[in-house]
């Protein structure tokens, strides 16, 4: 456990399950304290918490949507009250719909965006103001950016606007020596990954994948709670992907 994680916190968003759970868990053991937010999700958000409580760390749990501002605030609140201050923000928190164009339905864009976009644009706004100096800023991207596969439109583009903001943020935060970056994995694993899709096309997206494997979440986790960490501290702006070499 590194020292200097002590006393550290540490949000991140969308961490009831799949990839921010595992990220949860991978910054306690490292020493920060951890926010565990999470929208609907309340069993599996506790469960988490209860796990990280039992393996010596500190969390709690924020119900909140990121799409809403006021929602996204109280995470936010809910942190410096427990925890004196943030260090760390992880926007992880995403959804995922595949649809062609043609059929993609504007309550599905809207939805998509909110959590997205706006979600991971109200928790950037908040964090450029209340996170502490020397601090670190971790998106999650998308290796699907690479592939442009059909149906991938709307998500793609939410996506491409991570990025973009990624570093237009760090160029605004680096004068407090707070570091912005994203990491677009690959297809890993989880609920998100597998909805909607059928056998083939998981068989198609494993294929394109040189290591021979879909990622799982703890490929994912190490390389987040690296970019949380002080040894970090040079990379910034950057969108690092993570994918098993597929692009
Ligand atoms: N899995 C992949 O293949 C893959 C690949 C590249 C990038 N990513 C990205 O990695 C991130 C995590 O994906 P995942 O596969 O772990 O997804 P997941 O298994 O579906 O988990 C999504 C998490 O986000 C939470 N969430 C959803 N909407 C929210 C909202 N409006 N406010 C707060 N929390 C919300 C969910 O909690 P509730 O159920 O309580 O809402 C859940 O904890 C996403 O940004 C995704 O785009 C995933």
């Amino acid at each position: 456990m590194p020292d200097q994680a002590h006393s550290k916190a540490a949000i991140v968003t969308g961490s009831s399950r799949g990839i921010g759970k595992a990220i949860a868990i991978h910054l306690a053991a490292a020493g920060f304290s951890v926010v565990v937010n999470h929208a609907r999700s309340d069993g599996e958000a506790a469960r988490v918490v209860a796990g990280i409580g039992k393996a010596g760390g500190r969390a709690i749990a924020v119900q909140a949507d990121v799409a809403s501002l006021a929602e996204a605030t109280r995470i936010f609140e809910r942190a410096e009250e427990a925890f004196g201050g943030v260090d760390v923000l992880v926007n992880n928190a995403g959804m995922m719909d595949i649809k062609p164009l043609a059929e993609l339905e504007e309550a599905t864009f809207d939805r998509l965006m909110g959590v997205n976009v706006k979600g991971t644009f109200n928790m950037l706004h908040l964090a450029a103001r209340r996170l502490r100096d020397g601090g670190r800023i971790i998106n999650l991207s998308s290796s699907a950016l690479i592939t442009s596969l059909p149906g991938y439109g709307a998500y793609n583009a939410s996506k491409a606007a991570v990025d973009a903001v990624t570093r237009v943020l760090a160029k605004e935060l680096g004068p407090r020596r707070i570091t912005v970056n994203a990491v677009a994995p690959g297809p890993v694993a989880t609920e998100l990954f597998f909805q909607g899709k059928t056998p083939e096309l998981v068989e198609r997206l494993t294929r394109l994948i040189p290591l021979g494997r879909l990622g799982e979440v703890e490929d994912i986790a190490p390389i987040v709670t690296f970019l949380a960490s002080p040894e970090s501290g040079w990379i910034n702006g950057q969108v690092i992907r993570a994918n098993g070499g597929m692009g």
